[in-house]
């Protein structure tokens, strides 16, 4: 089957670059991306490119060429469905809050109310593509909703049939549209070969045909659930040696390029930090946690809850660090934060490490000036859920006087934020940070002023040399 309309439910951080890449490749298909967030579809219409509703570099310049061409951004859901011969769910699986599963489990609400808004509005054949992450086995729920509606439709002027296939995302923010462009590869999973093939050649107007796997359809499930748990488990294997490296005067970044030479091991995804952060690998572990429980297999369950357990320690383990290096007290001392997103080159803040950590140094009653390039302060007000005092609102650098103990302010950029400074903490990798002038800020700072280096981006001579004290992550002689 030709496909010639796509529908897109959920224009997030998958679905709207996703399908801007394949508006791109595939000229002759019209791709609709809708969504119940009214702000967020307004936001993908701006005529400003800079504003789109999520920052990701090289995407503005794609959605600038293919937008009301053949790539169309609204609210308008039953329409669209109804025009698309393929349906893309691609909305949020966030952790179930409360109820069976309740802090493991995927909530599935979402991704229910698509398939019924689907069944209700779809006509003639429709291929539903699971584009969101989901637990191994959701294609089955799907199905059944589906089947229900087809059933019903049988003697109707308008039936419906339709197939269902796994097409789970690897791409991840900041590189999102490369990862799509060029990536290491798609995963089709399904158990229809003609509903298969429509996807693929979607797929094959750029990528490689050899790089396109296909699998049945909780394979695919499931790889992708175990994909994202063994990206971080790799990343708490390093934070757990970077704690040990500090504790015997060995260098993380020695021990991972010693290790990651190995071809069997590799060198990529080695790099210490403050804990993983982003909107999937916490909630992905803790569904592989859950469905080895409901299968019965607690060992499994206990394995991969480790690598979770070992990110929440990690982050604690340096705020108390932090806290201790300043003579074991916080309050009265003015704390300059470099980075708030959970990784560079995103604006999304999603389980960030520096949510933890600077909720900790709030308690401690420190006072935090936090800076970061595309976050901005409601989102931080939201992720710390404490509010900004007015007055600091509007020019967080200019107004330095804090309301209280265990408060903070935003700083929109670098210029006066480091004056009277007790301490610096980098935690995210931001590329301005790395060549920040030490001598000056160190001019401005009050002595004995620290510098924390959570992302190993900064050169400890210079710092040392401004005469400041210096922490590194896994660097055990300093
Ligand atoms: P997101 O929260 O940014 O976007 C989801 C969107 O779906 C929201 O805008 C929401 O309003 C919309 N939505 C929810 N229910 C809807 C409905 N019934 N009808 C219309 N719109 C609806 O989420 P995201 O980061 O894009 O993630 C989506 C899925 O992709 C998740 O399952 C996630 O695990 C997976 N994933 C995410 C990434 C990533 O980097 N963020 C990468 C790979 C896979
Ligand atoms: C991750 C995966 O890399 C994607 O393949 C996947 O599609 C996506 O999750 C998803 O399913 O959502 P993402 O979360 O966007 O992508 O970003 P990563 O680059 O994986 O970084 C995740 C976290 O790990 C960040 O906080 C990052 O700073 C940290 N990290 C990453 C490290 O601490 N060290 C590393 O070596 C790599």
């Amino acid at each position: 089957m030709e496909i010639k309309n796509i529908c897109c439910i959920g224009a997030g951080y998958v679905g709207g670059p996703t399908m801007s890449v394949i508006a791109e490749k595939c000229p002759d298909i019209t791709i609709n991306v809708v969504d119940l967030n009214t702000d967020r579809v307004k936001n993908w219409n701006n005529p400003d490119f800079n504003k789109l509703p999520i920052y990701e570099p090289g995407l503005g310049e794609i959605v600038e060429r293919c937008r009301n061409k053949n790539l169309f951004f609204s609210n308008l859901i039953e329409e669209k469905i109804k025009e698309a011969d393929m349906i893309f769910i691609s909305v949020n699986t966030p952790t179930k809050k409360k109820g069976l599963g309740a802090g493991k489990a995927s909530d599935l609400k979402w991704v229910e109310a698509c398939a019924r808004q689907v069944a209700k509005f779809s006509i003639g054949h429709t291929i539903v593509v699971e584009k969101s992450t989901l637990p191994v086995r959701t294609a089955e729920v799907i199905k059944s909703i589906l089947d229900e509606s087809q059933k019903s439709s049988k003697n109707k002027t308008y039936s419906k049939t339709f197939d269902v296939l796994s097409n789970p995302e690897f791409l991840s923010e900041g590189s999102a549209i490369n990862d799509l462009l060029y990536p290491d590869r798609v995963l089709i999973g399904g158990d229809n070969n003609s509903a298969i093939e429509s996807l693929c050649e979607i797929y094959k107007q750029w990528v490689p045909t050899e790089k396109i796997l296909t699998t049945n359809i909780w394979s695919s499930e499931l790889a992708k659930l175990t994909s994202n748990a063994f990206l971080a488990q790799r990343i708490s294997s390093i934070n757990s040696i970077s704690a040990l490296c500090e504790a015997t005067d060995a260098n993380v970044k020695e021990v991972s390029r010693a290790i990651g030479s190995d071809s069997r091991i590799g060198s990529k995804f080695l790099n210490t930090g403050p804990g993983f952060g982003g909107s999937c690998f916490k909630k992905d572990i803790l569904n592989l946690v859950y469905l080895s429980e409901y299968f019965g297999l607690p060992e499994v369950a206990a394995f991969w809850e480790s690598v979770v357990n070992l990110n929440n320690w990690h982050q604690n383990r340096i705020s108390k660090l932090i806290t201790k290096k300043l003579f074991g007290t916080l309050s009265n001392k003015k704390i300059v934060i470099l980075g708030f997103a959970f990784k560079a080159n995103t604006n999304d803040t999603r389980e960030s490490a520096a949510i933890q950590i600077c909720k900790n140094l709030l308690e401690e009653e420190a006072r935090l000036v936090i800076h970061d390039p595309k976050v901005t302060y409601p989102q931080i007000e939201i992720d710390l859920d404490k509010k900004v005092q007015p007055n600091n609102k509007k020019n967080g650098n200019k107004i330095l006087n804090f309301p209280s103990q265990g408060n903070w302010i935003f700083a929109s950029d670098l210029l006066t934020i480091f004056d009277d400074a007790d301490a610096v903490i980098v935690l995210t990798e931001w590329e301005i940070y790395k060549s920040l002038d030490w001598s000056k800020i160190a001019s401005k700072m009050r002595s004995p002023a620290w510098i924390f280096d959570t992302r190993l981006i900064l050169n400890s001579t210079e710092i040392k040399s401004a005469g400041l004290n210096f922490w590194q992550i896994g660097n055990g002689l300093q």
